[in-house]
């Protein structure tokens, strides 16, 4: 890319295809849908200490999780934004219990998303940085509209994935698998600027390991060795308690961020479909590596729509390190 040259969303999507001329269209139309909505979102998140739209929606999610109302939000702008496309044949979210139907009224399309519409709710209130988590996979059913199995698809098989990080500034980050691209939203023009073209993690990096750390009790012993390694090698620990932040952090500094299985959650807490694969694909296409604890994330094969799995993402030294810690002296955590 030429310096200087101002790139949009839009015009990086054109010149994508241009180089995939099988595309059909229809993804570059779900990327520009994604951008839509996180304007949308990016807007009420950076206003949302001005309009009484904080505090708990009284309803709790699968995971008995207090939904605020944030998290309605974002959950319903992705819908609206995608559900009349045409594109999508179904839809899972966080946020929803069941696999979502695209309404009879509109046509549906051969592609599926699944998302976190809004990742870290638990930091609304202190305007920590918060994200969107998306993933999207090819329909592989046979009937028009989608299901649960066009949904339980492993992560080698995403067509794309991403986030938005709404901090400083709301970035989307996104990837086809070729390549990770960066893009700063600029509001004064409501436009998505490509500022990080070609991102790769380096490694180790400035050395960082990011994960909730009060839990070390509960932790397995290769999970305990793994940390006190990384301590005597001089890593420093940065912990947001926003996966999408400390995702973020991740990509740019290098080190490795994990949420391990523990003796209270022993399939670890980050759910597999719509946190884990969009992640683990951006970060393997940025040249770092995924972990379930024994090998990659991608290679998981789902069961269930909000299940869970041990995560850890990072440079792939560091993540090599850890996966040898637990093999070594065990991934077994105590009392599961
Ligand atoms: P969500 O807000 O989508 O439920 O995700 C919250 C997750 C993730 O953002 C973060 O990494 C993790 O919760 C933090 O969990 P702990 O508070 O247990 O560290
Ligand atoms: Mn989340
Ligand atoms: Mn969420």
């Amino acid at each position: 890319m030429q310096e200087g040259a101002v790139v949009t969303l839009s015009r990086h999507i054109v010149e994508q295809e241009r180089r995939h001329p099988e595309a059909t269209g229809a993804f570059s139309n779900i990327l520009y849908d994604i951008a839509l909505a996180a304007k949308i979102i990016s807007r009420e998140v950076n206003r949302a200490g001005l309009v009484d739209i904080l505090g708990s929606a009284g309803k709790f999610n699968i995971h008995g999780e207090d939904v605020r109302k944030l998290d309605e939000f974002a959950d319903d702008v992705i819908f609206q934004a995608m559900d009349h496309t045409g594109n999508l044949c179904v839809m899972a979210s966080e946020e929803v219990d069941d696999p979502i139907p695209i309404p009879d009224k509109f046509p549906a399309g051969n592609y599926v998303l699944l998302h976190d519409p809004l990742d870290g709710s638990s930091n609304i209130e202190a305007n920590v940085s918060l994200g969107t988590i998306f993933s999207i996979h090819k329909k592989i059913s046979k009937g028009e509209r989608g299901g649960l199995a066009d949904l339980l698809q492993p992560g080698y098989k995403q067509l794309a994935a991403g986030y938005i990080v709404y901090g400083s500034s709301t970035m989307l980050v996104y990837t086809t698998g070729a390549g990770v691209y960066g893009f700063t939203l600029e509001p004064s023009i409501g436009e998505f600027l490509l500022s990080h073209p070609e991102m790769k993690i380096p490694d180790p990096g400035k050395k960082i390991y990011s994960v909730n750390e009060a839990y070390y009790k509960r932790w397995s012993p290769g999970q305990q060795l793994a940390v006190d390694q990384l301590k005597d090698e001089g890593f420093s620990l940065r912990y947001i308690g926003s996966l999408v932040a400390d995702f973020h952090r991740t990509l740019l500094y290098g080190g490795i961020f994990m949420y391990p299985a523990d003796a209270k959650s022993p399939k670890g807490k980050l759910r597999l479909l719509y946190e884990a694969c969009p992640l683990a694909m951006v970060i393997e296409a940025a040249g770092g590596a995924s972990s379930d604890g024994a090998g990659s994330i991608l290679n998981v094969e789902p069961v269930e729509l909000h299940q869970r799995t041990p995560l850890y993402l990072g440079s792939k030294s560091v993540v090599q390190k850890t996966e040898e810690a637990l093999q070594a002296a065990g991934a077994g955590v105590p009392g599961a």
